[in-house]
This record gives C-alpha cells, structure tokens and sequence, in this order.
C-alpha cells in the first residue's frame, strides 16, 4: 500500500490576470482575508498527513521562500513589543515536521512541465498536485479526501466539479463511467475543449493525486494548447496505461486566478472568519 508524503506546488506561472498586483510578487502570495493563497493550500496538505512540500517557483517567487521560513527579526520584534498572539500566528505558519524543497521552472513552459520539474524529488512515488490559486473549502479538506480515495483504489484521481458548458474552454474536461455518487472512472480527458465539443461539463479544478508514471508521459508531451505542456496531455497518454478516477469532492472551490473568483473567495471567507465576519456581515447587509 502506497502513502501520499508529498505534495507539488507549481507556483511559476505569469498571473497575468492580476497585473498589475502581480508585476514584482507571486499571485500565490495575494492574501485572502489575512492568509496568502499558497499558505492555505499547504494547510490543505498538513491536514491531509503530507509531510513534504515541493513548490515549483520561477522568477519573482522569493517571497513564498520567505513567507515559509523563519523570519528571525520580525519574531524578535514581535517578542519585544509583547506582541504574543502574533509571535504565536508568524511561527505557526508551518509547522516544524514540514519540510519545505523549491525547485526553479527556468521558463514557464506550462503547468505539465512545471510538474515534470519535480521528478528529481518524487522520484517513484505517488504524490498530490496541488494548484494555489484553486482555493478549496471543504471538510474534511479536499486533499486529505481525496487521499482517502487513493488510499482505497491505488490509482490516480482528480479532483473535478461540474462547471457550466459555457465555462469547458477554461478547463481540462473528462469523459467517465460513474462508479459511486462521488466517484467516476475516468475515460477520456482533453483540455480546454470549445463548450460544442466538450465530453461533459465535469471540469479537472486544481487538485490530482497522480502515479509517478506520469513524469514518463510528460517527458513525451509535445506542447499543445497555448503552446504549453499541459498536464492534461500528460494524464491522457497516463490513461492509456492506467485506470484513473475522477472524485466530486464535497466543498467548494474558488478560482483565485481570476479576478471575480478571488473577490467571490475573500468575501466567503470573510463571513467565516470569527475576527471580522459579524462586522463584515453587517456592512454587505448595509449595502443591500
Ligand atoms: P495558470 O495559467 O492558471 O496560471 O496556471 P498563470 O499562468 O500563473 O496565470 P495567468 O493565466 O497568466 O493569469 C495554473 C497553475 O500552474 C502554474 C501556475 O503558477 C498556476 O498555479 N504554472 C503554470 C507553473 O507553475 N508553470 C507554468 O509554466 C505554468
């Protein structure tokens, strides 16, 4: 029986739809409510027994490094001014059994090749993708049940939700077979089908556990949409060779990688915040 130990963080990506707020710093650092993205998805990680973190970083990126080491003069500001509940939230950024490796995308050649990057570190290993900017809500975390699934089936699974037809163009889309209410067997995948030529509504969002076999197929990849290696041409060519699942997780997820996604996710989580939702609540009712 294999466990999932390690989670990849491709976080080298242009966040184009943000510029200008992601001219000099990473898209992943952008805070919803009082966390950076990338923070929230390491937590989903924590939560699900990972133990190993490897984020895929490019140019401009420093700043996760930062944000997950320590930060030895702010601390002993902090400490100085008395200032304990916050010493208490900077150290509890990441836990001390984490380990955190950062791997360099040179170019941002796409989301398969970002993946690929990592294979010096997973080696044979089964292991989660994680997308930051996929900010996912649920309870149990989405990572942690869709290890659930793993652990049960031994084969790669994908985290999906049904998205409107007119929406396919944004999405890797799978074709299945239902097996139970939440699970599908995946048999087909293509990316960023026009919403005529879509299999199905059900759309690839952020989160996979993948077999180590799909660094053999990305190494064979051939750039295709956008002229990217897509991790979705990858998993195709795995699924000639491998049974998949696709799992309906329970939560719900924002896109973060798009303005109305990450407006849509603050306000969420602003209502669920226990510092700020009573106030928060009151004035969107003042709005009204
Ligand atoms: P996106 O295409 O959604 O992100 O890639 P982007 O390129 O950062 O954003 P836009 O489209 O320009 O606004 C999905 C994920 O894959 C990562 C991104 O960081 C993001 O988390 N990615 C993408 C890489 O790590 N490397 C790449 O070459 C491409």
């Amino acid at each position: 029986m294999k466990k999932i130990t390690k989670a990849v963080f491709p976080v080298a990506g242009m966040g184009s739809r943000f510029l200008p707020a992601t001219k000099a710093s990473p898209k992943e650092m952008m805070a919803v409510v009082d966390k950076p993205l990338i923070q929230y998805a390491v937590e989903e990680a924590v939560a699900a027994g990972i133990t190993d973190m490897v984020f895929i970083t490019g140019r401009n990126k420093r700043a996760i490094e930062d944000h997950f080491d320590k930060a030895y003069e702010l601390e002993a500001e902090l400490a100085m001014r008395g200032k304990d509940e916050l010493l208490r939230i900077v150290r509890e950024v990441i836990p001390p059994h984490i380990n955190c490796i950062y791997i360099r995308q040179t170019d941002p050649l796409g989301l398969g090749h970002a993946v690929l990057c990592a294979q010096p570190v997973l080696q044979d290993e089964p292991f989660a993708v994680i997308l930051a900017d996929d900010l996912c809500d649920g309870e149990p975390p989405i990572v942690k049940q869709m290890v659930d699934v793993f652990a049960q089936h031994q084969c790669s699974v994908l985290g999906v939700k049904n998205v409107p037809r007119d929406q396919t163009r944004q999405y890797g889309i799978v074709s299945s077979t239902k097996l139970s209410d939440d699970l599908e067997w995946v048999n087909g995948i293509v990316e960023k089908p026009k919403p005529e030529a879509a299999p199905s509504t059900l759309a690839v969002v952020g989160r996979y556990i993948l077999t180590p076999r799909i660094f053999h197929h990305l190494q064979n990849v051939k750039p295709g949409a956008g002229g990217e290696i897509q991790l979705t041409d990858g998993i195709a060519a795995l699924l000639a060779e491998e049974k998949m699942l696709a799992y309906r997780f329970k939560g719900i997820r924002y896109d973060c990688g798009s303005k109305l996604g990450y407006l849509k996710a603050s306000v969420a989580l602003a209502l669920k915040h226990p510092e700020v939702r009573d106030e928060f609540a009151a004035y969107l009712q003042s709005l009204k």
